[in-house]
């Protein structure tokens, strides 16, 4: 490839993700297909020949993006994402281009001096003991891991045994106390580290998921030899802060190496105001945080950093005859993370806190902690829904049917996030949260302002409203609850006479069950892909549902390949399937509006289900709208890919779903005993 190539490809690639980030606020914040859909676009045979340059990466381009999460967007709230900043981003690339393998400084001078001066920084910025080391990971689990191992050696070595020679087989016992609400890859690191995550002593934890001082007080009482003791900046959940003022010295006493997980929270001491939360971690021994969080550099980039950078050097150095030795004073990136050949996350780490400075980053903490409570106090106000913590920090949980029982609030809140999340406004996941399930909002990105956050807040409260949560609807739970109207209704095969009937009733459907939807023109322009599709009926696969003679719901299911639409849609095609490869189709699925949440769209898809099943499929799949998409999601269905179908006039958004059919006991059986 010549120089001339080389520039169009980069360039090229460049536009394609200029392109994505452009488009990033307007667009859905989440994906527009699912696993599966990204799946069948990316799985093609082993290619025997090359493809160009160009070709690939526009392909790639094609591929990837209908599949790509919108994480870098302002109303992206979900997990912990900071939002790749594109003067990092920008960095970064540099970084790949340039190549450098950055384990040395002999090898790569710039790699390993810009690593050195942004480690400097970090401990300014988060003004940590200066005399600190600091090793660039890929993340906080990772420098949790890095932070653990040298607290294992250091906490060992003082009682005579040398860790890093001999293993920990015929070691003193070394007891690690740990909050009950750590975070889970904390507990991973310990699990590598040969700690096991079971065989340490969690400590009782208040409603922010704060360390019980009088547990922990108690507990390190009965404690003697090596320990170690893991605190948190910042829960996962709540944002809470472990109190280290009344807890490090506690461990001090026994002791104890004190590591501080401090993801994203530990950011709290580059802002003044919200400093004082985390005003005495700084007494620790280890702290573990994120650069690909709050600072906003791109995946992946976290810091272990260590009081004892020689307990830190020796947990962590690989020497090697060919490997060139570093002198007093000289500083290898490899010698404080368990890589040799590295990349090299000093750039963007350098670039990002040259670009935000101090002041930046202090104000962006700042203002993400306001948006939070914000946020939060908007929310709260609206009538079911409840806030579930004090928002200390940018973190907090919503429930949504506070004040109804558990497990209808439980319901009550999975589809508020399901109906949040397909509405594709803003962004947020469930969680469990002592038990119960949980709304949570992470704001964290440099594009989130005062307006996205209200945007998001109202987004939330529509998708409240939307699922009939807030007091209007009683009937909501029903559907979830499976079987509560079957019996009383009847069912059985359509017919041509039932016609009339059926027009009337799929047009009563159309018209008034998609108004929480969808506007007039979108539903005008839905009649063109919705409707009956009469071949069903003919080969007798599309079922009625009955109460006392009257037609109270329909649908059916097809071996046919139309996936979706009625008489009057164009492209129909009646090809049949493969029962073997293809799934079968469901279709038409609609209730009268005097009888929806009643149970019969379930007892529909129940009936077509057995039947695809009887006929050999294995899988059944389908286009919904979004008036059905809550009962599909409900009953099992997964999604598989957004689209707009137009030729009606009117976008109107549709959901193709799909979802494996069960196998029957007696097959589940069988799998087994062929597998004993
Ligand atoms: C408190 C805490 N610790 C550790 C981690 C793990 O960080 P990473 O996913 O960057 O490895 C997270 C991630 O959200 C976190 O919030």
């Amino acid at each position: 490839m010549d120089d001339g190539s080389v520039h169009d490809l980069f360039r090229r690639a460049a536009e394609h993700a200029a392109r994505f980030r452009d488009t990033i606020s307007d667009r859905r914040q989440r994906p527009q297909v699912y696993y599966l859909g990204s799946l069948e676009a990316f799985r093609e045979p082993l290619p025997e020949n090359g493809t160009s340059g160009g070709e690939v990466i526009d392909d790639l381009a094609v591929k990837a993006e209908p599949g790509l999460h919108a994480m870098t967007g302002p109303r992206f709230f979900g997990w912990v994402i900071g939002g790749s900043h594109p003067v990092g981003v920008a960095a970064d690339w540099m970084t790949s281009a340039w190549g450098q393998n950055a384990g040395n400084h002999h090898a790569t001078p710039a790699a390993a001096a810009a690593e050195a001066v942004a480690a400097g920084w970090l401990l300014d910025l988060l003004d940590l003991p200066r005399e600190s080391s600091v090793g660039f990971a890929t993340g906080a689990t990772l420098a949790n891991f890095v932070c653990l191992a040298a607290a294992r050696g250091a906490v060992l070595r003082r009682v005579g045994w040398d860790a890093e020679a001999q293993g920990l087989f015929g070691a003193p016992p070394v007891t690690v106390l740990i909050g009950d609400d750590a975070h889970a890859t904390v507990f991973s690191a310990l699990q590598f580290l040969g700690f096991g995550h079971d065989r340490v002593l969690r400590l009782k934890t208040d409603g922010m998921g704060r360390i019980s001082t009088s547990d922990f007080t108690e507990t390190a009482a009965k404690i003697s030899g090596p320990a170690i003791v893991i605190l948190q900046a910042g829960q996962i959940n709540t944002g809470g802060f472990d109190d280290f003022a009344a807890l490090i010295p506690i461990a001090r006493r026994i002791g104890a190496w004190v590591h501080v997980d401090g993801a994203f929270g530990l950011w709290a001491r580059a802002c003044p105001q919200k400093r004082a939360l985390a005003s005495e971690a700084d007494t620790a021994d280890s702290w573990a945080t994120d650069g690909h969080k709050w600072l906003q550099t791109p995946y992946d980039c976290g810091y272990a950093i260590i009081r004892d950078a020689d307990a830190h050097r020796r947990a962590m150095t690989i020497a090697a005859s060919y490997l060139p030795p570093s002198h007093e004073g000289e500083r290898d990136p490899s010698h404080f993370v368990p890589e040799l050949s590295r990349r090299a996350r000093g750039f963007a780490t350098w670039a990002m806190i040259r670009h935000l400075g101090r002041k930046g980053i202090a104000a962006m903490v700042d203002r993400h902690c306001r948006i939070a409570r914000a946020m939060a106090e908007r929310l709260g106000g609206e009538q079911g829904i409840a806030v579930l913590n004090q928002v200390v920090l940018n973190q907090f949980m919503l429930r949504f049917g506070s004040g109804r029982p558990d497990e209808e609030a439980d319901r009550l809140t999975q589809q508020t996030v399901e109906r949040l999340q397909a509405d594709g406004v803003c962004f947020a996941g469930g969680a469990t949260w002592r038990g119960r399930k949980v709304m949570r909002i992470s704001v964290i990105s440099w594009l989130t302002d005062d307006r996205e956050g209200e945007i998001a807040a109202d987004a939330i409260i529509a998708a409240w409203r939307a699922i009939g949560g807030s007091g209007t609807d009683p009937e909501t739970a029903r559907l979830r609850d499976p079987g509560s109207a079957i019996d009383i209704f009847t069912h059985r095969l359509a017919t041509r006479d039932d016609l009339p009937a059926l027009s009337a009733l799929i047009e009563a459907a159309i018209s008034e069950l998609q108004k929480p939807f969808l506007n007039a023109a979108e539903i005008e322009s839905s009649r063109t892909c919705m409707g009956l599709d009469t071949r069903l009926i003919d080969d007798g696969t599309y079922f009625v549902v009955e109460q006392d003679g009257a037609i109270a719901g329909c649908g059916g299911w097809s071996r046919r390949a139309t996936l979706y639409g009625g008489d009057c849609s164009p492209g129909r095609n009646d090809a049949l399937l493969d029962p073997a490869t293809d799934p079968a189709r469901v279709r038409a699925m609609y209730t009268h509006p005097d009888f929806t949440r009643r149970g019969i769209g379930r007892l529909v898809l129940s009936l077509c289900e057995a039947a695809a099943r009887a006929e050999g499929f294995s899988r059944v799949e389908l286009m919904a709208t979004m008036a059905g998409e809550p009962l599909y999601r409900a009953c099992g269905f997964e999604p598989l890919e957004q689209l707009f179908d137009d030729r009606g006039g009117a976008a109107v958004p549709l959901l193709r779903m799909t979802k494996a059919l069960q196998t029957t006991d007696t097959q589940i059986e069988e799998e087994n005993t062929c597998h004993r």
